[in-house]
């Protein structure tokens, strides 16, 4: 499953990858199906999608104007990794090298491939061995910003 939400600025765009991966046999659930999202605000978008992507264990994928502000509240939220991606490259990289579980695009951009882009996102896996280190660290970074204690940096 892949959980899928937009601010008002990304309807079409979220609507548009629904049916490309619905299309494709793949279940996706949108979490942001509200009747009116004229007034919404990306960090109240941004939780609803990382508390489902956790709840389900799965990734996700969230889009606003930019990408921008919602990956921003994105990383807010523990253990979550959100990556705005702007080519394949970036896509696949982000889940080969940083297990990113939160594709973030943009609505208003000009993105030209953007089904690439979520197809290098869903279909690259992590990587692990020395990667792994550096997203424990991440991890433990995170960590130790919630519990108030300065980072263990081993530089
Ligand atoms: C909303 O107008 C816009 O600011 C938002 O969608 C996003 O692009 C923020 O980064």
């Amino acid at each position: 499953m892949i959980v899928i939400g937009s601010d008002h600025t990304g309807i079409e765009l979220k609507k548009k990858i629904i049916s490309y991966l619905t299309n494709k046999g793949i279940e996706v659930k949108d979490v942001t199906d509200f009747e009116d999202q004229s007034g919404d605000d990306y960090p109240d978008i941004a939780y609803i999608i990382c508390k489902n992507v956790k709840k389900e264990n799965c990734l996700g994928i969230a889009i606003c104007g930019t990408g921008i502000g919602i990956s921003i509240a994105c990383n807010k939220v523990n253990g979550i990794r959100a990556a705005v991606c702007t080519d394949e490259y970036m896509a696949k990289m982000t889940r080969q090298d940083n297990d990113a579980n939160v594709l973030c695009l943009g609505g208003r951009t000009n993105i030209t491939n953007v089904f690439g882009v979520v197809d290098e996102f869903l279909n690259t896996k992590f990587a692990g061995q020395r990667h792994k280190r550096r997203v424990d660290k991440i991890t433990e970074l995170e960590k130790s910003q919630k519990e108030g204690v300065e980072y263990g940096n081993s530089l």
